[in-house]
């Protein structure tokens, strides 16, 4: 049997910020229904204060040790909860976790590289030596180096492999040399595998050391071995890319399912789409737009940040919303600027435009079963989630063809009676193209039979973890 450990900052149910989380809570469970007997696949991660009560009295006391980081000794508790078959184990340390926001805090290397090395250290406590160690991101990018560069000539530690997921390229863990020892733990030796651009990369040394490095598209795969993508680490990708792969990510079906999802107002499938209209009208209702089946709703479900090509957004949307008998719902958090353009937009357009400032997974759901459009310009997307759901949801996508956007959603276009494509994608990060496109969904969604049959093709799009499950089974294999 093989035996593979995740190793990431967040996973759901438990804590997540974004995307991260979300294939945390569901990639390993889909291996793990793979491979039935074949895997023993687990996870780790940090125990946050923030993970619920519901979740923290469920787990087990696993055992607990002491954790050398250059000059320091610290507690590790190992706590493990069992979900959809997947053994979670919780690393706990208070001081470094009982924070409140996950990230953002002033020794956010020095919790990483504690949590890391607790990791290597809790195989041996609970002997568990996995077959491949997987990390995920640049929080974990200290578990691969350590393997390699300290674990590797230890019983049990000798024989693992280790891969590297790069979910954004934009975080990569940097960091002055001075701190290489006295936090990291690693010596002048460590120095090469470590150092890119005159400091410490933890990224970087992550893609050094790992037997391979994935990305979560294939699209993404190609861009960051440019500069335009690679946020610097152009280089070292290229020098690696016979070990990298990309493979797109899925969704989890049975969380995203209209048919059943308990906090959409009515459920529905893609035989019985009128269902889909009374949830748009349930959402006019409780935010205070104007009840009308026939306005064309648009939705912005995101993180309000310039890389998901808000600035596009912002040039054009003014002009398309007063023109057109339409409405925008956005719901999200981010930049002051952006959140303040879509407020002032709404009190331009109180009948047309709602801002929804926050970070709500319930609404987000209602706000998919409920809009017609979903539009997702971004400059860069590693792979997107949201795009996939709103599908799910026959919420057709409207993105720019870039990382997963471009490998999952492909351009609607029509041959006489044929049509083809499951939404509307442009090419060029240019405002008027996304502009366009709003137009060509416009004109299609006025055309009722085929808007129906576009959204019954997005509605049957295949974003299970099916085929990208397989496609990791295999990696592992040849590793
Ligand atoms: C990051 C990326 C996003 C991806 C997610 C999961 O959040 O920005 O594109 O879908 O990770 O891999």
């Amino acid at each position: 049997m093989k035996k593979i450990l995740f190793v990431g900052a967040e996973a759901l149910p438990f804590a997540a910020t974004g995307g991260l989380g979300d294939v945390l809570g569901s990639l390993p469970k889909a291996l793990s229904d793979m491979a039935g007997d074949e895997a023993d696949i687990r996870v780790v991660m940090p125990l946050y204060d923030k993970i619920s009560d519901k979740y923290k009295n469920e787990m087990k006391f696993v055992c607990s040790f002491t954790v050398p980081l250059s000059w320091r000794n610290l507690y590790c508790g190992v706590k493990s909860l069992e979900v959809g078959g997947v053994t979670y184990y919780f690393i706990d340390n208070e001081f470094y976790f009982k924070r409140g926001p996950l990230y953002g805090h002033y020794d956010d290397g020095e919790r990483y590289a504690y949590f890391c090395k607790a990791v290597l250290i809790m195989m041996s406590q609970i002997d568990f030596y996995p077959d491949i160690l997987h990390a995920h991101d640049w929080q974990a990018a200290l578990s691969v180096i350590y393997a390699k560069r300290k674990f590797a000539s230890l019983p049990g530690y000798c024989g693992m492999k280790t891969v590297f997921t790069i979910h954004n390229i934009e975080y990569q863990g940097k960091y002055d040399f001075a701190i290489l020892g006295d936090v990291f733990d690693l010596d002048e030796t460590d120095r090469n595998t470590m150092e890119y651009g005159d400091c410490i990369n933890l990224m970087k040394g992550a893609i050094q050391c790992a037997d391979a490095v994935t990305t979560v598209s294939p699209r993404y795969a190609d861009e960051i071995k440019t500069q335009d993508y690679s946020h610097g680490l152009h280089y070292i990708l290229r020098e690696n890319e016979y070990k990298l792969f990309g493979i797109l990510n899925g969704i989890d079906t049975e969380l995203y399912n209209a048919k059943t999802d308990p906090t959409i107002a009515y459920n529905f499938t893609d035989r019985s789409l009128a269902k889909k209209t009374a949830n748009k009208n349930a959402l006019q209702k409780e935010i205070g737009l104007p009840e009308r089946a026939d306005a064309p709703m648009y939705a912005i479900i995101t993180r309000l940040a310039s890389h998901k090509g808000i600035d596009l957004v912002k040039c054009i949307i003014g002009e398309f919303v007063g023109g057109n008998d339409v409405q925008l719902v956005v719901l999200g958090t981010g930049d002051k600027e952006y959140e303040g353009f879509f407020l002032e937009l709404e009190d331009a357009f109180p009948d047309k435009v709602r801002a929804l400032i926050t970070y709500d997974r319930d609404l987000a759901k209602r706000i998919y079963a409920s809009a017609d459009m979903f539009i997702m310009p971004s400059k860069s997307e590693p792979c997107g989630l949201a795009q996939m759901i709103a599908s799910r949801y026959g919420t057709i996508p409207i993105v720019r063809e870039t990382g997963g956007l471009y490998d999952s959603i492909k351009p609607y276009w029509e041959d006489g009676k044929k049509a083809y494509g499951n939404g509307f994608t442009f090419a060029n990060y240019n405002a008027h193209e996304l502009l366009d496109r709003l137009y060509a969904a416009l004109e299609l969604y006025r055309d009722n039979t085929k808007w129906s049959k576009l959204v019954r093709v997005a509605m049957k799009t295949d974003f299970s973890w099916d085929i990208s499950a397989q496609k990791y089974l295999e990696m592992y294999g040849n590793l």
